[in-house]
């Protein structure tokens, strides 16, 4: 995982117990928020019970597909969007575990960019501009963009932005990596216009097809990826005819944020 950041565990036949089981192995573990229900009011009941699962699927409660005017399927259509998961939590993510149960016959493809490659091959003088820079994620800036998906003002105090260096140390290799999403709204210190064409440029920049690695899913392939130092979307499908289950549980970095140095 330190030298790749991306490993594919094909056939792992595993039940939300044994993913759960096992992503806790590797640290603690998210919990998903609450889901809204169709219309936009209170909490609508989940469709998996465990919340260490976070259900990247479709289908609502019942297993249907969701319908189209559905805002969970709105709020699902930012994982288009070139992101790492939990940039937007201020203890953000580790690691990222992928399960499919069901895939559709075509698209549902995840493509991952390796955001240390990328900083690698910035030039010199934009390592320099870069360094010290904090960029604020927020997880209602990328639902503002694909989608459309309008938080309740509980929903937006529930989840907060944060902040984090536009560079980091990523310890496992010791290597720089950019960190950066489409969560990330702005540069502190800048105005939100210029911070903003900066992160545009970098994510530009990170995600040219050089640096990419493209996941054609197969059923039971687990993918495991390290989101302190990539980057990934979802690319799309036929989601009103097809079916698209995956499960994901997500490890909580609990150590201290290194910035590069
Ligand atoms: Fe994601």
């Amino acid at each position: 995982m330190d030298q790749y950041a991306v490993t594919v565990l094909p056939d792992q036949r595993l039940d939300d117990e044994k993913q759960i089981a096992f992503a806790g192995l590797y640290g603690p573990l998210e919990v998903a928020p609450p889901v809204r229900s169709q219309d936009g009011g209170p909490a609508a009941s989940r469709r998996i019970r465990h919340r260490e699962i976070f259900d990247v699927s479709n289908l609502d409660e019942q297993g249907n597909i969701l319908d189209l005017s559905d805002q969970r399927r709105a709020y699902s259509q930012g994982n288009q969007l070139w992101h790492t998961d939990s940039s937007f939590r201020q203890k953000s993510a580790t690691w990222s575990m992928l399960h499919a149960r069901i895939i559709p016959p075509d698209g549902g493809d995840t493509d991952f960019a390796d955001t240390r490659a990328a900083y690698d091959a910035l030039p010199e003088a934009t390592k320099l501009k870069l360094e010290g820079l904090i960029a604020e994620h927020s997880i209602w800036h990328s639902r503002a963009q694909l989608g459309g998906y309008t938080p309740t003002e509980e929903e937006r105090k529930a989840r907060p932005p944060a902040r984090h260096p536009v560079v980091r140390r990523h310890p496992g290799s010791g290597r720089n990596a950019l960190y950066i999403a489409s969560h990330a709204s702005h540069i502190i210190g800048w105005s939100v216009e210029e911070g903003r064409a900066l992160l545009e440029e970098l994510l530009a920049f990170a995600t040219q097809p050089r640096f990419v690695y493209t996941h054609k899913w197969r059923p039971s392939d687990l993918v495991i990826w390290d989101n302190r130092c990539t980057l990934h979307r979802a690319t799309p499908f036929e989601s009103r005819a097809q079916i698209r289950d995956m499960r994901r549980t997500t490890v909580i970095d609990t150590r201290v944020e290194t910035m590069a140095s």
